[in-house]
């Protein structure tokens, strides 16, 4: 099946950062917030990102204004009408994605596939609100979505075989490498993260070392780009929490359980970058 027209519901980080990659694979992308002021935001986030990849000399200005060209936004679902390829990226609500799913599947032709960019939420319970489950999988991006070569394919017990053909050689066309992993929270890559950054959390409760020591000794001592704290302020702390919650309601395994520090920052406001605050201060 050949896939034109892209569309994009939720212009969020995540979201903006899926609309700039499609659209700078040369495909048409339609995105959907749900007002003019999200929608305006997270139009703005992806000319500051484009601009920023212009500046680091990956991008040239032309490709820039053509990827541009390509991108339109929308308050309105129906506008997605004639996508080949819906992916959904709002809020990590099951409530909410459900009403999306079951929005799209009214709206879409048949064999028109839906993705879900979810982290940590059940794919097959989004399927099973629509008609068409065996055309429905997760595509877990990683932020931030043009720079990180990383594409996590979800395949859940309805999904088909042309369906994983048809994804695989979407991501392909967007230049990533791409891993599939079956549909249980935190799928590879959060099933390995969330516990080792809960693990960085107790470490600071514990007042085992200082954070910029953890830090340090994983980035120097490991070679991450970024130590476990410093990724989980990148994040968000509410976004880990919620995966955490996720993992743990599924797993009842005590190494996804939220330490208290974690749940407390959250509710104190301190997300991370988003907020200006968590681990560390931005607001400078
Ligand atoms: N377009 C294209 N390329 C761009 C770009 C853009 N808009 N912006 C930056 N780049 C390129 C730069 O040119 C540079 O390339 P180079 O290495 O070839 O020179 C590279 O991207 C890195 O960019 P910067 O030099 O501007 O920035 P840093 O070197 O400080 O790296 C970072 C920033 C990429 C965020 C790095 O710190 C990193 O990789 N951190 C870890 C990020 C990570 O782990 N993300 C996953 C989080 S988990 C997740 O998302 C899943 C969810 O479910 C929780």
């Amino acid at each position: 099946m050949e896939i034109r027209k892209v569309g994009v519901v939720g212009c969020g980080l995540m979201g903006a950062g899926i609309v700039e990659t499609c659209a700078r694979a040369g495909y048409q992308v339609t995105v959907r917030e749900v007002n003019q002021e999200l929608l305006d935001r997270g139009l703005a986030r992806i000319q500051r990102s484009m601009e920023r990849g212009v500046k680091k000399t990956k991008l040239l200005a032309e490709d820039r204004d053509a990827a541009w060209a390509r991108i339109h936004g929308t308050t309105d679902i129906k506008d997605l009408a004639g996508c080949d390829l819906v992916i959904e990226a709002i809020i990590e609500n099951m409530e909410l994605k459900k009403k999306v799913f079951r929005e799209l599947d009214e709206l879409l032709a048949p064999h028109v596939i839906i993705a879900s960019n979810t982290s940590s939420l059940c794919i097959t319970e989004m399927a099973s609100v629509t008609k068409r489950g065996d055309k429905v999988l997760g595509m877990h991006f990683f932020n931030p979505v043009p720079v990180m070569p990383l594409l996590e394919f979800v395949r859940t017990i309805l999904t088909s075989d042309e369906t994983m053909a048809t994804a695989r050689e979407f991501g392909a066309s967007l230049g990533k490498t791409m891993v599939t992993a079956k549909d249980t929270p935190g799928f590879i890559v959060n099933l390995l993260l969330i516990p080792y950054i809960l693990d960085a959390v107790r470490m600071v409760e514990n007042e085992l070392a200082t954070r910029e020591d953890i830090d340090t000794a994983i980035k120097l001592g490991l070679n991450h780009p970024m130590g476990p704290l410093t990724l989980l302020d990148f994040v968000g702390l509410d976004t880990c929490l919620f995966i955490a919650d996720a993992m743990f309601d599924e797993f009842k395994d005590p190494k996804y359980a939220a330490p208290p520090l974690l749940r407390r920052m959250v509710l104190a406001g301190y997300l991370g970058r988003k907020s200006g605050k968590g681990f560390y201060d931005y607001s400078k």
